[in-house]
């Protein structure tokens, strides 16, 4: 499975945590009145989202008071805008990026703004993405910041706030650099910030998940000028190791396997850790038959060229969306008496695999385990798929008829009843006509928020939604003929209902209702959404012009047939490479919920555990979050659903917000007990940063709501101990 191997050299710990760019006192803890920093959004090159500092402590974590508020002003709650940043914190200074992609810089004492730079200042339309954070680069005094708006990144001064005018184009390069296809027709932003190694930006991708897809080719930008100086092609062109695994030339023509959630460095040994997402279209891989290397991999790369060292493939042809959703921890660990440095990857599906950083050797065996077949015609399924031995699942894989919900008995019944219409049986049961129930749902299990490792113990916390999602599957000639002429509400119906629903409305979640979306957003807009598809919306590459035209008409309340559909030339790699759109289609991202928005399995929906990496064992695993509504009806809390990931202190604290309830909660990190929580003005979807300046210990999270139907908001909030 693995590529080539390195023999084991263990280096001492020492040099591990010297990667972390701390200056040390005694080793591990600071002198007690510097100043710490959180330089990079997973607290080090290496993420562990650990802390050295203790002056918030378990002791008087209560303490805690809102120290300071910073509002960017730009939220829309109309388009349900989010914030999913970490602010990182550099010599006093914090940044991060506001609901509309406004980057800022705020003295982190006090929260005081000290600029703000809009990367669509002057233009007429602005894209709009979620951002996760920004990376810092410095050489002298020369102090950069990357990151990504639509299809641009950007170099700010960081001092200043304005674009590096001898960087790429004036301050910013087009995402698509060094691509060797035309994707100007196809999405392709960043939301997930680029790492730095050395004079290298090294840069990850949000691509569509649908046909079409731009390819996941992993890019290394020189920092001073903009150029790529390495591309990694994480779909092989001919010839190169892993095309054996696509049918041919597909190099050339399939996306996907792209890197969206960002990588994790190892400095001292050059190695950058890239997790890929997914092959596009993500539900069916007819047209793509094979294991599909590297999607859903974890590749180990020279930093300095590109180069493959190791990889490791979590899912062979995957057909679930099982992207791999964290950067890895880079962790040390102790086996047989010895510290070996390790690499720990999170998944949507619940696992943690554990590997040897140098060799890519599973410190847990992994089991490849036969895994059942698809009924879609022309899917062929991968046989096995890994399984690792330890740690435990840190989410529910399997649902039975036991776990269907029994919040009131006519949930549970209705709930029963399209049980056992889905297909339910295994964890990599394919989608289906009739509905297959994927849990963790289509979001994890694990998420973007990440894990975070305790250096002092070895143990990795991470947060999980444990919901059910239904991947079902329709076969595209069964509701769409293009040979016929078709009224806009045709088309919306054929094309967008799934989702949108037939009323317009949305769902409640993820997406968006349509209702008067014309006023919001200009024809050419929806045009170009339609066309390349948007966050989790596929791209529609291959419906004609007329017929956009037709449903946008629609949407905006007038009635015109698009002319039947004329064999257009179509700039859709897939098509021009002579490729027909794939057979089958999804349905859309269906959350599995009863008729009062809960999720149709039991309780618990949402869960924070302790795994100690030593020994793969739990330490402990707590319900997270609560409803309101029904611990007011006395069911005990149920936990829910959650973005956004956990930070461990050196002060015995794990901190977390996350929760649909808006709280921000801190947890002793030894029991799993709750020490201290607080209400959030707006969810606090995002994973926090901790950093001293002038001898005062801060926590500070983005609370930006919007996703699962709570209001958005436009604030960061900063805790600090009384004075
Ligand atoms: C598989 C589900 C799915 C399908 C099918 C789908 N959409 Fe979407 N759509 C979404 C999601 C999810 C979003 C939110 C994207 C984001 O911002 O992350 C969205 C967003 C949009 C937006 C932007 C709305 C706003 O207020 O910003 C428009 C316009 C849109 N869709 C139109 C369409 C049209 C027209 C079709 C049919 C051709 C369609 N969608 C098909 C899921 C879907």
């Amino acid at each position: 499975m693995n590529g080539r191997r390195r023999g084991l050299v263990h280096r001492p710990l020492v040099v591990a945590l010297a990667a972390a760019a701390l200056s040390c006192a005694r080793p591990g803890q600071p002198a007690a009145r510097e100043d710490v920093d959180w330089r990079v959004t997973g607290a080090e090159p290496g993420q562990t989202r650990f802390s050295p500092l203790d002056q918030i402590n378990a002791g008087n974590v209560k303490s805690l008071r809102v120290a300071w508020v910073y509002h960017a002003g730009d939220a829309s709650p109309q388009n349900r805008s989010e914030i999913q940043a970490t602010p990182i914190v550099v010599r006093g200074v914090l940044y991060s990026t506001s609901p509309s992609l406004v980057l800022f810089a705020l003295r982190a004492a006090t929260g005081e703004p000290l600029w703000r730079f809009d990367p669509f200042a002057g233009q007429s339309r602005r894209e709009s993405h979620v951002n996760r954070g920004v990376a810092y680069w410095e050489s002298g005094d020369d102090r950069r910041l990357f990151y990504t708006a639509g299809r641009r990144i950007w170099c700010v001064n960081a001092a200043t706030g304005r674009p590096v005018p001898t960087f790429g184009d004036s301050g910013s390069v087009d995402l698509a650099a060094g691509l060797d296809r035309d994707v100007s027709r196809t999405q392709l932003v960043a939301t997930s910030p680029g790492v730095i190694y050395r004079d290298f930006l090294i840069q990850p991708t949000r691509v569509s998940e649908g046909e079409g897809a731009a390819p996941g080719d992993v890019r290394a930008f020189d920092v001073r000028t903009g150029q790529v100086r390495w591309i990694f092609h994480t779909i092989p062109r001919d010839g190169e190791p892993g095309a054996e695994s696509w049918p041919a030339a597909s190099g050339r023509t399939a996306g996907g396997a792209n890197s969206w959630t960002g990588m994790s460095v190892d400095n001292v040994r050059g190695i950058v850790f890239v997790p890929t997402g997914s092959a596009s279209p993500d539900f069916y891989g007819g047209e793509r038959l094979g294991q599909n290397l590297y999607a859903n991999s974890l590749l180990a790369l020279d930093a300095a060229t590109g180069r493959r060292i190791w990889h490791f493939q979590t899912v062979h042809h995957d057909v679930w969306d099982r992207d791999l959703p964290a950067p890895p921890n880079l962790v040390s660990v102790v086996r047989d008496g010895r510290s070996v440095d390790a690499v720990a990857q999170i998944t949507k599906s619940g696992f943690v695999f554990l590997f040897d950083r140098e060799s890519g050797r599973p410190l847990f065996p992994v089991e490849e385990r036969a895994a059942p077949p698809s009924d879609l015609a022309g899917e062929q399924t991968w046989p096995t798929q890994p399984i690792p031995s330890k740690p435990e699942p840190f989410a529910r894989q399997r649902m039975t008829e036991a776990d269907v919900t029994t919040l009131t008995p006519s949930a549970h019944d209705s709930a029963l009843a399209r049980f056992r219409r889905l297909r339910h049986d295994d964890l990599f049961t394919p989608p289906s006509r009739e509905g297959t129930v994927v849990l963790p749902g289509f979001d994890g299990g694990g998420e973007w928020g990440g894990a975070a490792f305790d250096r002092t113990s070895g143990v990795l916390y991470v947060n999980a939604s444990d919901v059910p999602w239904i991947a079902a599957m329709r076969e595209r000639t069964e509701s769409t003929p293009t040979s016929l002429p078709q009224t806009g509400e045709q088309l919306y119906v054929a094309n967008c209902s799934s989702c949108h629903r037939a009323d317009r409305r949305g769902d409640g979640g993820r997406t968006p209702s349509l209702v008067g979306v014309t006023e919001r957003r200009s024809a050419t807009e929806i045009r170009q959404i339609i066309e390349r598809g948007k966050g989790f919306m596929p791209a529609f590459p291959t419906l004609p012009d007329a017929q956009k035209d037709a449903i946008v008409a629609y949407l905006g309340g007038r009635m015109v047939s698009a002319a039947p559909a004329a064999p257009t030339r179509s700039d859709d790699p897939r098509a021009a490479a002579g490729a027909a759109p794939s057979r089958f289609q999804f349905r859309g991202y269906e959350r599995w919920r009863d008729a009062e928005g809960f999720p149709a399995i039991k309780p618990p929906w949402g869960t924070l555990s302790a795994i100690d990496l030593n020994t793969g064992e739990y330490r402990w695993r707590i319900t997270l979050g609560e409803e309101a509504s029904l611990t007011a009806r006395g069911v005990p809390p149920t936990g829910t659903e959650m973005y956004g990931g956990p930070i461990v202190t050196a002060g015995g604290l794990v901190f977390i917000a996350a929760t649909r309830d808006a709280k921000f909660r801190a947890f002793d990190k030894r029991t799993g007990t709750l020490l201290w929580e607080t209400p959030l003005p707006a969810a606090g979807f995002a994973t926090p940063s901790t950093y001293r300046v002038n001898g005062r210990q801060y926590v500070v999270i983005a609370a930006g709501g919007g996703k699962l139907g709570t209001p958005s908001g436009d604030s960061y909030v900063a805790f600090a101990l009384p004075d």
